[in-house]
């Protein structure tokens, strides 16, 4: 499986500013993207039509969705559903970061809701997971990320493959702090998921790509995301500047 290099842009940007930054990145990566990295870009639905066609030019990236309702149609005001985004040209969405769990309040029953109608619904699925600093302190990582993984990939362990999902471990602590974990951290918790996953889906978990999201930054991601069950990024606020994110996916 490819690495995949996957670009937050969480509450970022207007249409226009979405635009600059895709066709700039468009430039530094055409003809240059190694053949084992592929790249995706998840802006705010406003700037979807505009952004993902850009995206899309360019073999090798991809356009995605922060989120969207488990519904396929109907009477959700404020709400966008996976067949609209399809319609877009999103090819993934996330599922369960943690702004949306800490800051959202979203649950791990509608988190694993999204992860099963997205992937039923043909979009390939990123579910985050991550402790908070105080689970960590208290010991919890690894029963926090059992509980995300169980609850999270609940209704598709007879769909899930190593192509339709990915997990993406973000530790909150590590998410817009600048703090990033260390390699030691990283491995450990990436072993505990790998370890997981290959317990929930015998045939696929061993191949699901597993992404490290918390201030991967260029002069961080080389080291990153050569480690072991490490087979991706996931990048806020260094995503934002075409610049430095290229840098992160030729890292
Ligand atoms: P950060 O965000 O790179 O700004 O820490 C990562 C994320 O929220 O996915």
């Amino acid at each position: 499986m490819k690495k995949l290099m996957a670009a937050n842009w969480k509450m970022y940007k207007t249409v226009a500013e979405g635009v600059a930054t895709a066709t700039e990145l468009a430039k530094l990566l055409a003809d240059r993207l190694p053949a084992d990295r592929e790249v995706l870009v998840c802006p705010s639905f406003t700037m979807l039509s505009a952004v993902a066609p850009i995206l899309t030019g360019v073999e090798g990236c991809f356009a995605g969705a922060q989120n969207f309702y488990p519904a396929g149609q109907g009477a959700f005001t404020g709400e966008i559903a996976p067949e609209q985004l399809l319609d877009l040209g999103c090819a993934y969405a996330l599922a369960g970061h943690s702004e949306r769990r800490h800051v959202l309040g979203e649950e791990d029953g509608l988190i694993g809701k999204k992860v099963a109608f997205g992937l039923d619904a043909g979009l390939k699925m990123i579910l985050c997971v991550g402790e908070t600093i105080d689970e960590r302190r208290a010991g919890q990582v690894e029963a926090v990320l059992a509980r995300q993984l169980e609850m999270g990939l609940a209704g598709v362990l007879e769909k899930a493959t190593a192509a339709n999902l990915a997990v993406a471990y973000e530790p909150v602590w590590a998410i817009g702090t600048g703090e990033v974990a260390g390699p030691a951290e990283i491995l450990a918790a990436h072993a505990f998921v790998r370890e997981k996953l290959v317990a929930l889906l015998p045939s696929e978990g061993a191949a699901v790509r597993i992404l490290y999201g918390g201030s991967v930054k260029p002069d961080n991601a080389g080291t990153i995301i050569r480690l072991d069950n490490v087979d991706g990024v996931l990048v806020g606020g260094a995503s934002l500047k075409a610049d430095s994110f290229s840098q992160i996916v030729l890292a």
